[in-house]
């Protein structure tokens, strides 16, 4: 990140991006969507890579919601040949730079083949330390705050906890990102101004910032541009500067 003064960079330590534009980047070159998931896959490849080298601690990216099933069977079909395809070019590399890969969202529901290919990574960097790489995957944010509130109620109904004890780690503790820390910057790209169900909770005092930028023209300049954006935002928390 060259031409940006070191002494006012602040980088974020939780990343979350909503790759968006996707099917309009193809549309707009005449090819189908599917060829704008693949650009897709392969600009996630170069923004992995260098918001960890800038020294980003997590990245969470959505991939696929919850409402994304209402799309045609052949472009979802599609998009879940990607994350195969992407972890066995990658897992190596991967690993050598320290990414813990996780999902959020119910994996279960995939294809076999994308399941088994998500276990695999996740299984196989679960030993990785440097950084982590969230990747959401049939996640929508209104269903994990249905899933942790049941399991919470199973604990509550098992004796296991008392109803006064619940509280916000509580809730946190049960998200698909528990061990995660709050999101501090949320890009989304393609012009869109809304949140589209992505991570509700963890967003709550994040840093937003949208670019009409499609993602499979997302660059690293652009993340650069995202960042110096983020540094000189002045974040309070509901507090008063002294
Ligand atoms: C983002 O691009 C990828 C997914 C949601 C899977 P889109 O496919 O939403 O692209 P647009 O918004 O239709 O251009
Ligand atoms: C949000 O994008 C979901 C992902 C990027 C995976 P969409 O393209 O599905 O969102 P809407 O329909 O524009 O809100
Ligand atoms: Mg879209």
């Amino acid at each position: 990140m060259a031409k940006i003064n070191e002494q006012e960079l602040k980088i974020p330590t939780h990343l979350a991006i909503i790759l968006d534009g996707n099917g309009r980047w193809a549309q707009k070159r005449g090819l189908v969507r599917m060829m704008g998931h693949k650009a897709g896959a392969k600009a996630l490849k170069y923004i992995v890579n260098y918001a960890f080298s800038l020294g980003i601690k997590v990245l969470s990216v959505y991939c696929f919601s919850t409402e994304n099933w209402k799309r045609d069977k052949e472009e979802v079909d599609y998009l879940f040949t990607l994350p195969v395809e992407y972890f066995s070019k990658y897992q190596d590399r991967l690993i050598a730079n320290g990414t813990r890969v996780m999902f959020s969202g119910d994996i279960s529901k995939l294809p076999t083949k994308t399941m088994l290919s998500c276990d695999s990574i996740a299984l196989n960097t679960k030993e990785c330390k440097s950084n982590i790489l969230n990747i959401c995957l049939n996640y929508g944010a209104k269903d994990e705050l249905v899933r942790a509130t049941k399991l919470i109620a199973s604990k509550v109904l098992n004796n296991e906890m008392s109803i006064e004890e619940i509280d916000e780690s509580t809730i946190e503790k049960h998200l698909y990102t528990k061990d995660l820390p709050p999101v501090d910057l949320l890009i989304r790209t393609s012009n869109e101004k809304r949140i589209s169900n992505f991570l509700l909770w963890q967003i709550s005092y994040a840093e937003l910032y949208f670019t009409k930028t499609h993602w499979p023209a997302f660059t690293k300049k652009e993340l650069d541009k995202a960042i110096l954006d983020y540094s000189k935002r002045d974040r309070r928390f509901g507090g008063v500067k002294k």
